[in-house]
């Protein structure tokens, strides 16, 4: 795809054709990007079970994942080196992984330890029977993996903003967890995501919870965070004395790091969505609730988030039906209001798609 496909300049730039919403091929190659960094799992999702499966990036990239906790935590296939079964299907605190198939087990560290029936087969074991390592970056608490190529994330910029939160104390809360279907296109919700202007027309509750006039995007290479303010009285962040937000009331910090993953940051905890690619016409939206102050959940932009989903799901699925139109094939840009989604389209066209 050529860069040029969304101009630089957004006061000229035209949003991406429809086509790239609809098409199977598009869709396919566009897979790529989900081999750079993705959530794993959060530090307290550990706490309960050593061994933890990564389904959802299974779900998304096809690479079957565990993550395990020994003296480090460290991310390995989960795909059994003998004829390829998955090796953990559930999150567990076993001492070693044994494969249901033929048995063969390894060692927490995916060091091939025994197999059954091998003692005559030759140059066995060999580094090709151990389990092969993936990158893993702890930030705040939260675990990611790579596949080899990952793009780079300018994690300490983003600590400085949201590091006082200590996200890393934070707990799952089961409860706050869903799993929707969305009958869109993955990146019509991010588009969605990454915007704010449709608030006071889309989420009225929303719209009476955030100070619109003051909702600020700001683009970054790796992503986009938008800051929602707080209306006079609400529940905002507690910001310490130096941060760069001082001053200001902040009622929701909403961090998206390229090209699927939301961290809305609330004063109750953390909001976690993830958009899982199902086909051209269709995803899923993973919710993850991880929680510090619980008596705060039910005040400020962070207590109506059922209801905003529901209303936001709405819209995008009226939107993909919208793509097939022959009649619309772009649109334009909002030069104040609709940055995110323009720094979203640019680094999508810039992407080497090989
Ligand atoms: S596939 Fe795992 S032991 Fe055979
Ligand atoms: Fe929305």
């Amino acid at each position: 795809m050529s860069e040029e496909l969304i101009d630089l300049d957004i006061r000229l730039a035209r949003t991406l054709p429809s086509r790239f919403y609809t098409d199977t091929e598009q869709f396919q190659r566009m897979m790529s990007v989900f081999s750079g960094w993705q959530f794993a799992a959060h530090t307290s999702e550990l706490d309960t079970h050593s061994i933890h499966p990564l389904e959802h990036i299974e779900a998304i990239n096809g690479e079957s994942l565990v993550l395990v906790r020994n003296e480090e935590t460290i991310c390995f296939s989960n795909v059994c080196t003998h004829r390829g079964m998955r090796l953990a299907h559930e999150s567990c605190s076993k001492k070693n992984l044994q494969c249901r198939y033929h048995g063969r087990t390894f060692t927490l560290d995916g060091t091939f330890k025994h197999m059954p029936e091998f003692e005559q087969a030759i140059d066995f074991p060999s580094q090709s029977d151990n389990l092969k390592h993936f990158p893993l970056k702890q930030w705040m608490g939260l675990y990611f993996t790579a596949q080899e190529k990952a793009q780079d994330i300018p994690w300490e910029m983003l600590e400085e903003r949201l590091g006082f939160l200590k996200a890393e104390a934070f707990t799952h809360d089961v409860r706050r967890d869903r799993d929707h279907s969305v009958k869109a296109n993955w990146m019509l919700y991010v588009d969605n995501y990454l915007e704010g202007f449709h608030i006071p027309f889309v989420h009225p509750e929303l719209n009476q919870a955030l100070d619109y006039s003051g909702y600020v995007t700001e683009t970054f290479d790796g992503g986009v965070l938008q800051i929602g303010k707080a209306i006079e009285g609400d529940v905002k962040f507690d910001l310490p004395l130096g941060h760069p937000d001082q001053g200001q009331d902040i009622a929701a910090y909403y961090l998206w790091l390229f090209p699927n993953m939301m961290f809305n940051f609330y004063p109750w905890g953390l909001s976690l969505n993830v958009v899982i690619p199902v086909s051209p016409t269709q995803c899923r939206i993973l919710y993850r609730g991880y929680v510090n102050d619980p008596a705060l959940a039910s005040k400020g932009a962070g207590s109506i988030l059922d209801i905003v989903e529901d209303q936001d799901q709405w819209v995008i699925e009226d939107v993909q039906k919208g793509m097939a139109s022959k009649a619309y094939d772009r649109g334009r840009y909002s030069p104040t209001r609709e940055q995110g989604v323009h720094h979203f389209h640019r680094m999508l066209s810039s992407f080497n798609w090989e």
